[in-house]
C-alpha cells in the first residue's frame, strides 16, 4: 500500500496481502488441496489457508522481516542499517550448512577496529526466528483444524521469502511441502520480476482486473437493458 500512496495512485479497494499473492501464485485446484500462503514483508506478514473452494484462516503473524534484522542488530551489535545489510548478503536460515570457520566482515564505524562473525552465527541468529515463526504459523493452523491438512503444501511470498533455506525451515517446522509462491498468469510480465516479493502486486494487479471486466460487464448489461 505504501508504494500505491508514494506512486500518487488513488486506492480504489483493499485487499489482504497474502490473498492477493494467493491470487496470483496458487492454481485454484492447488487451493483445493489445502493450502496456506505465507507472506513475509518488512513490517507485517499475513497467512492465508484455503480447503476446497473455502476460505478457512486469514490471520496476521507477528514475526516479519524486520525481525530477523532487529536480532541481527543486537546480537552482532549493529546499526539497523547494518544489520540489514548482513543479512541481505550472508543471511540463510539454515547454519547447519556454514562451516564454523568461515568469517563475514561486519561493517565498522568509523575508528573501531574491524570486527567480524562467523557465518554460522549470523545464521544460527537468522534461523532461530524462522523457527519462531514458522512455530506460531503452525499454531494457527492448528487453530482452524489445518496443521496436518495441507496437502497442497505451503506457499511463502514476500520479500522475506528470498531468505535462503527459508522452504527448509518451513518444512520442518509444518511438516509438508513449501515453496515459493511466484506469480503467473499475466501476460508478459517480466522475467525480472519472477520474485516471491512481486507476488503480491502480481495478484493486486489480477484482482483489479477482474474487478473492472465484471464492472464493464455489469454497465454493459445495464446499457444493454436501457437501449432494448
Ligand atoms: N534477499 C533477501 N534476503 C532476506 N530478506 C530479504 C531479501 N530481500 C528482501 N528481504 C526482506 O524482505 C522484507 C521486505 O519485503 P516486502 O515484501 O518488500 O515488504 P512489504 O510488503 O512489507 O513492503 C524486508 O524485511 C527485507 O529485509
Ligand atoms: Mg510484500
Amino acid at each position: 500500500m505504501g508504494a500505491v500512496n508514494q506512486a500518487h495512485l488513488a486506492v480504489e479497494e483493499t485487499i489482504f496481502e497474502a490473498l492477493g499473492a494467493c491470487y496470483a501464485a496458487v492454481l485454484p485446484e492447488e487451493r483445493r488441496e489445502g493450502i496456506a500462503v505465507i507472506d513475509i514483508g518488512a513490517q507485517s506478514t499475513q497467512l492465508v489457508v484455503y480447503y476446497g473452494d473455502a476460505l478457512h484462516l486469514a490471520s496476521t503473524v507477528r514475526i516479519c522481516g524486520d525481525h530477523f534484522t532487529r536480532d541481527l542488530a543486537q546480537g552482532l551489535c549493529l546499526s539497523f542499517e547494518d544489520a540489514e545489510l548482513v543479512k541481505l548478503e550472508y543471511g540463510a536460515a539454515l547454519s547447519e550448512p556454514s562451516p564454523e570457520n568461515v568469517l563475514v566482515d561486519l561493517p565498522t564505524p568509523e575508528n573501531r577496529d574491524h570486527r567480524h562473525a562467523t557465518r554460522r552465527f549470523v545464521n544460527q541468529i537468522i534461523e532461530a526466528r524462522a523457527e519462531e515463526l514458522f512455530r506460531f504459523v503452525r499454531s494457527e493452523l492448528a487453530r482452524v483444524g489445518m496443521d496436518r491438512a495441507l496437502m497442497g503444501g505451503v506457499f511463502l511470498t514476500g520479500g522475506a521469502a528470498r531468505l535462503p533455506d527459508l522452504c527448509d525451515v518451513a518444512e520442518r517446522v509444518l511438516q509438508c511441502q513449501a515453496r515459493f509462491g511466484l506469480p503467473f498468469g499475466i501476460q508478459d510480465w517480466p522475467e525480472t520480476l519472477n520474485d516471491p516479493e512481486w507476488s503480491t502486486a502480481a495478484g493486486l494487479a489480477m484482482y483489479s482486473a477482474k474487478l473492472k471486466a465484471q464492472e464493464q460487464r455489469a454497465t454493459a448489461g445495464w446499457l444493454g437493458k436501457l437501449l432494448k
